[in-house]
């Protein structure tokens, strides 16, 4: 019987690694269309650190400009690229051949990738880069394991490591504690994401921000319209409601004398 024990063992084990086993939980954040200096942040950052690799091509710079307040005159100095018009799309230069030969994978288009991924996921995705020298480029991710993308803002973050250390427990990303004594439960734990001191240009907190304004800005960029959907909303219940009068006025003038 013991063979029939290893072959369902072994069989559950693989079903584990093809599901990819437990997957790393992603931190949840909040989206703001309406904190317009966020978005403007976002942006300046996806212009400085992203657009070199990632397109945004289903977005005209004209409409970002006009969503977000941006004076035309500032979006071209500032955003648009030389050589381009502020009604263009955000198209950029590098072929997608060569880029899927240098990172054995094509930048995707990022308009979309909030809404495909989530926007917990790109948050979590943008703060779990991490060393792991048997990558090509030096790094992998927690939430996207074997990346073909760089670590880009490692400059700001800092140098991430996995280490082993005591740490609370965790169930379904619930912190557990002991029953007793109320304190969290820890136990010595590996693969837990620590940034090198010193080795980063922003502070933890501020790390975290720039993030969260640039997956801010990604999430408004997948869908430009909410915004103002969600105005027109308003306006159409009103109507409704002023139009509900009338109706009700309407049919008791006509019923009147009908009984
Ligand atoms: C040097 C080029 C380069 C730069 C700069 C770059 N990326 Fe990437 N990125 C890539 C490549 C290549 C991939 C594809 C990785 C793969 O499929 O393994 C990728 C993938 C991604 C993905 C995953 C998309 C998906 O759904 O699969 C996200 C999200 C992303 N990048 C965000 C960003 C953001 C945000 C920035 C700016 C802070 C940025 N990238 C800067 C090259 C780059």
């Amino acid at each position: 019987m013991k063979w029939v024990a290893t072959f369902v063992l072994s069989m559950m084990s693989s079903l584990a690694l093809a599901a990819g086993g437990p997957s790393y939980p992603l931190e949840s954040i909040e989206t703001d269309y309406n904190d317009t200096a966020s978005l403007q942040r976002g942006m300046a950052t996806y212009k400085h650190y992203c657009m070199g690799c990632h397109s945004l091509e289903y977005q005209r710079y004209e409409r970002t400009a006009r969503d977000l307040g941006i004076d035309p005159d500032v979006m071209v100095e500032a955003i648009v690229p030389s050589g381009k018009k502020i009604g263009d799309l955000g198209t950029i230069a590098m072929p997608s051949e060569g880029a899927a030969a240098w990172f054995g994978a094509p930048p995707p288009d990022l308009t979309l990738v909030a809404r495909k991924r989530s926007p917990d996921w790109v948050y979590t995705y943008m703060k779990t880069f991490y060393v792991d020298p048997s990558r090509p480029l030096g790094v992998n991710n927690k939430v996207f394991a074997k990346v073909g993308m760089p670590h880009v803002l490692e400059p700001l973050q800092g140098v991430q490591r996995t280490v082993c250390k005591e740490a609370p427990i965790r169930v379904d990303g619930q912190v557990q504690t002991d029953p007793i004594s109320g304190q969290p439960m820890t136990e010595n734990q590996c693969g837990i994401l620590e940034v090198v001191e010193g080795t980063g240009q922003l502070t933890e907190a501020e790390y975290d921000q720039l993030i969260y304004d640039l997956v801010n800005f990604l999430e408004y960029v997948g869908e430009p319209s909410k915004a103002q959907s969600h105005d027109i909303g308003i306006y159409v219940l009103l109507f409704l409601l002023v139009f509900f009068v009338f109706a009700y006025l309407l049919k008791r003038e006509y019923w009147k004398d009908v009984h």
